[in-house]
């Protein structure tokens, strides 16, 4: 052979020279966490399908809020479970109701730390759909833009810094940002959940929000996993209506439409690291399957490769103990 063999592994030889050349980084700074929240003083709650993950208490979630705010993770996203579910998702827009009592609790305790919510009214209708159900079983849309536009003001008023749609009606994230525009809001963010997929990934979130549907599913309003040039247009069309982060959900099985989102708009991009992603990871690694450690962090290491700039996780308190 004329010439010697490309060796790669040059720069493979050592740590230090693998830390030079290493092209992502993940650290806590890109971390945020998911929590929920629900009434009671005093309480944990497992949730079976997500172990190491609990339903806190106001006080509790203070407490982990404040551990993760200390380990590094900058932000919290908030889901509440309210006591008392109705057709119209009332108690998601509730100025008494968990999320906002929880809001003004953390930033009370940590006013640095970012708080962010989860707008949508999946968790507190009794139907479990992302809006209002019309008598043909559809949701509505136009009519859901309005409480969501409520949920969002309401959350802003109790201090939130961002709020983060999720329901995927059309037109959310432009009626949420004049709302919150016309009620002197106009520093609260948006991060748009704008290319969230209908996905069976979800399953250990609905146990823990109990807001699977009761009926159908959400394939009219979430996207169809099949899809990435539709993902790309939610995108766009997001940003044109105002959103400031825009997120892709499920993150691992999504990893191309990540990039291509990062490749499209200028705005950050964000992805969602879900419950049954959690789950797998964390099923697997109690039958001793896979090393826990190592497949946490290639996971979301993949997932900044891919493009997200930020990146939710219920591992992130932990990744971030590990990165210190
Ligand atoms: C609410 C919502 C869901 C998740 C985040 N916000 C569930 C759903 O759409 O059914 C899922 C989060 C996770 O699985 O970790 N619309």
């Amino acid at each position: 052979m004329p010439f010697p063999a490309t060796r790669m592994r040059r720069l493979r030889r050592s740590g230090l020279l693998r830390d030079m050349v290493r092209e992502t980084e993940l650290s806590a700074s890109h971390l945020a966490l998911p929590m929920f929240v629900e009434l009671g003083t005093d309480s944990r709650t497992p949730i079976a399908a997500m172990p190491g993950v609990d339903r806190l208490s106001i006080s509790h979630a203070v407490e982990e809020a404040g551990r993760a705010h200390a380990l590094g993770v900058p932000a919290v996203l908030l889901f509440g479970i309210p006591a008392d579910k109705d057709l119209q998702g009332s108690g998601a827009y509730d100025d008494e109701g968990v999320v906002a009592l929880a809001v003004r609790a953390i930033k009370d305790a940590h006013p640095e730390l970012v708080v962010m919510t989860d707008v949508c009214l999946c968790g507190y209708t009794s139907h479990g759909h992302c809006g209002v159900v019309r008598p043909d079983g559809d949701v509505d849309n136009d009519i859901t833009l309005e409480l969501l536009a409520k949920t969002a003001i309401c959350h802003a008023r109790a201090g939130a810094d961002a709020v983060a749609p999720s329901d995927m009606m059309d037109g959310r994230v432009g009626a949420l940002r004049a709302q919150l525009d016309a009620e002197d809001h106009k520093d609260t963010t948006i991060v748009a959940y704008s290319a969230k997929f209908a996905s069976a990934f979800y399953g250990p979130f609905r146990e823990a929000a109990g807001s699977a549907p009761a009926f159908g599913d959400r394939r009219t309003y979430q996207l169809d996993p099949a899809n990435g040039d539709e993902a790309v247009r939610e995108a766009l069309l997001d940003v044109e209506e105002g959103a400031d982060v825009v997120m892709v959900k499920p993150a691992l099985a999504y990893l191309d439409v990540i990039r291509r989102v990062k490749d499209e708009v200028r705005v950050p991009v964000a992805a969602y690291h879900v419950s049954g992603e959690y789950a797998m990871l964390e099923a697997a690694a109690a039958n001793g399957w896979i090393d826990r450690r190592a497949a946490v962090l290639e996971a979301l290491t993949s997932i900044r490769r891919a493009g997200a700039d930020i990146v939710f996780s219920y591992h992130a308190p932990e990744v971030a103990e590990w990165l210190r």
